[in-house]
């Protein structure tokens, strides 16, 4: 039998969440680092955009967690030592964690420059008025936190090419469909 048909995979909802994810996390960090390209007039638009993405990647880390909690993880490929386990659960972990403070580190800086969110049906306004120096510190937060978290999905996406392509083991597979032979 095909070898894709027989590991123990995630299921479809935590893959699904999973690329979701990992696609926004990739978009969100593009435009907070070209947040200043386009003409001024257009910033307001784009700034929402990089706030209602980086909010949907908070929402969908917290339905990961949910889903996570009632459909546990397969256990860890064969030939995988406890200590190297213990430290796969930690980078998980901590890359769940940045997902979810990362974008609540951003309302500090969108708060403090005086500015709401707007959800198209609705919006929260800014509960305090614009605070130049103050959004200026609070820009640098966040963005060292965001930072935090690349260098994190840099790791993990390191860690698991090299297993893909090094150890020719199932680790990628487990978070890709399963494939008909
Ligand atoms: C995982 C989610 C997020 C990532 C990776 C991220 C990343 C970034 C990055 C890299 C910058 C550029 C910082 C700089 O170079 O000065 C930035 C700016 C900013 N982000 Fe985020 N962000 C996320 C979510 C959010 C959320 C949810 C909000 C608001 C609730 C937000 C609000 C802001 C604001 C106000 C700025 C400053 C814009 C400016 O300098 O004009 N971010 N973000
Ligand atoms: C860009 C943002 C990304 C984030 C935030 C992220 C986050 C995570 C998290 C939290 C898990 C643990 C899932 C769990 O056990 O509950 C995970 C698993 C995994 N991710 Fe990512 N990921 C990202 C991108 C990627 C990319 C680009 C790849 C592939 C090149 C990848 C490959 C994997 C694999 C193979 C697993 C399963 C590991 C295992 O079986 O132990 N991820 N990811």
């Amino acid at each position: 039998m095909d070898q894709t048909t027989t590991i123990s995979r995630y299921d479809a909802v935590a893959r699904a969440l999973h690329w979701c994810s990992a696609a926004l996390v990739v978009v969100v960090f593009a435009i907070g680092l070209a947040i200043d390209v386009p003409p001024k007039p257009w910033y307001p638009l784009w700034l929402n955009t990089h706030v209602l993405i980086g909010l949907t990647i908070f929402a969908l880390a917290l339905a990961r967690l949910v889903w996570r909690a009632g459909h546990p993880a397969p256990p860890p490929v064969q030939g995988t030592s406890p200590r190297m386990a213990s430290v796969v659960r930690l980078g998980h972990a901590a890359l769940y964690a940045a997902m979810v403070v990362v974008p609540l580190i951003g309302l500090a800086p969108l708060f403090t420059r005086g500015r709401g969110i707007d959800f198209g049906l609705f919006a929260i306004p800014s509960p305090m008025a614009a605070d130049r120096p103050l959004a200026h510190t609070m820009t640098e937060i966040h963005m060292y936190a965001a930072y935090a978290l690349i260098a994190l999905v840099a790791g993990h996406v390191i860690a698991a090419l090299w297993h893909h392509f090094v150890r020719h083991d199932e680790v990628l597979l487990r978070m890709t469909p399963p494939r008909n032979p």
